[in-house]
């Protein structure tokens, strides 16, 4: 099949290079000049395990282009993703200027029927509204399918080419069949296409994502609690995670969820709920408690070094918001940051992917390291903000020898606390005592 991906970010990119995996031939869009030389050339844009290998082997077999020309991109195509930004308007509601924006644009250019797929996330009615704006130019017939996306940054290869499920949210059967006929290759284990309504389908991703930053904030409460009544949260994770009702997955607390989805998913459901007179308080309480867990470190970091923070220099371990992409869209780390700058201290900093978008962001305010060592010369204490792997068995020994005190603040529970306590370190984690 002929496809054109329009936004060519963490979703669209991967999303077009998945595509041409299973032999369709794709053309990504982006208004960024820039990106689409460097992905021309060969040069991959974002970091995502999996994806450079197959990018390049696409691009060069010709199933993989790249254009900042939206007519040329959509020519032919059968099927037009919409993969663009919905970020949060003032009001928290998504921003669908850049979605609209280019549905207006579709009506006046396209050549023969296509069926035109939001895949961003969009409040439900969105896909009447990209209905409209292109109907008001169209010559052509048209479908508009609501397809959410549901692949996780650092693991989104796998995620698009073996989907849990994929949700079609369609009312033509001709949209349909052509979707259907494109996922077939990725659903071939059995798992579920899911055919619904448009506006359920839209709903149905906001839904996930709130459930699951819902499960991450009631953890963090229960952290909270364990160190008020003295329990340990691992413990508790594990005794609830054993009941299949609950499940094991998404129990984990530390510093708060972050990354371009779930913050802004929240809000934005909140404000749907809003404009319809409904008061979706749970979700109210998740979104505050995962503010105040953003910075659940910086009042212990404070009470050990009495209340002055001034003139002290920490090693900061991890920057992405979650480990395996070089994404830094809402990262926790970036709010420690600001908190430890505030109150006189400075920092060096080591991530194994995300320092050049950090550097692009905040720029020199803080020290930049090569490898998690260096971060820690001189350091008065060591705080892990991201879950990386390289950081779970690291060499006590040389952290021992950089550090000027052998403190740890673990805002993310990655060590024991008893093998730590034997390595003589003064350990602070989350929900742990
Ligand atoms: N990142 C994720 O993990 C994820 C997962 C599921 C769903 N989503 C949703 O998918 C959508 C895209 O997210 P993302 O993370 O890929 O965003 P992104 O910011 O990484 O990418 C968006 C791209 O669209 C481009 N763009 C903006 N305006 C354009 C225009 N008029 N024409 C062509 N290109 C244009 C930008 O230059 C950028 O490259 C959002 O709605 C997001 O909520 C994201």
């Amino acid at each position: 099949m002929k496809i054109a991906v329009i936004g060519t970010g963490y979703v669209g990119l991967v999303s077009g290079t998945c595509f041409a995996e299973t032999g369709n031939t794709v053309t990504c869009v982006d208004i960024d000049q820039s990106k689409i030389d460097r992905l021309c050339k060969g040069e991959i844009t974002i970091y995502e395990p999996g994806l450079e290998k197959m990018f390049l082997k696409n691009l060069r077999d010709g199933r993989l282009k790249f254009t900042t020309d939206l007519k040329q991109g959509i020519a032919g195509a059968q099927i037009v993703f919409l993969a663009l930004p919905t970020p949060p308007g003032e009001d928290g509601s998504a921003d669908l200027k850049y979605v609209l924006g280019v549905a207006n644009e579709l009506g006046k250019i396209m050549d023969d029927y296509k069926v035109i797929v939001d895949k961003s996330t969009v409040p439900v009615g969105t896909a009447e509204k990209v209905r409209a704006a292109i109907g008001q130019y169209a010559k052509m017939e048209f479908d508009v399918v609501s397809n959410p996306e549901f692949l996780r940054e650092g693991v989104a290869v796998e995620d698009f080419m073996k989907p849990d499920r994929v949700v079609i949210g369609t009312s033509s059967d001709r949209a349909k069949k052509r979707m259907a006929d494109l996922y077939a290759p990725f659903v071939r284990q059995g798992n579920p296409v899911i055919f619904m309504d448009e506006k359920s389908a839209e709903l149905t991703k906001y839904a996930a994502n709130s459930f699951l930053a819902t499960k991450i904030s009631f953890m963090n409460e229960i952290a909270q609690l364990c160190e008020r009544l003295g329990a340990d949260v691992d413990m508790v994770r594990r005794g609830i995670g054993s009941d299949d009702r609950i499940g094991k997955r998404f129990l984990f607390p530390g510093i708060g969820y972050g990354g371009s989805c779930f913050p802004k998913d929240v809000q934005a459901l909140i404000k749907s709920s809003e404009e319809v007179n409904y008061d979706f308080q749970i979700l109210k309480s998740v979104e505050r408690v995962n503010e105040i867990q953003k910075t659940h470190l910086i009042p212990k970091i404070k009470a050990h070094f009495g209340n002055d923070l001034n003139g002290k220099h920490f090693a900061l371990w991890g920057l992405a918001f979650k480990p395996n992409t070089d994404d830094i869209r809402e990262a926790p780390a970036l709010y420690v940051i600001e908190s430890l700058l505030k109150s006189g201290a400075t920092i060096s900093a080591y991530d194994p992917e995300a320092i050049n978008n950090v550097k692009g962001q905040m720029g020199d305010i803080i020290q930049y390291s090569i490898n998690p060592y260096e971060a820690l010369k001189g350091a008065d204490a060591l705080i892990i903000a991201t879950e990386w792997s390289e950081f779970r068995t690291p060499d006590f020994d040389q952290i021992e020898r950089y550090l000027k005190n052998k403190v740890i603040f673990d805002g993310r529970n990655l060590f024991s606390i008893s093998e730590i306590k034997v390595l003589g370190f003064e350990y602070y984690s989350v929900g742990r005592n």
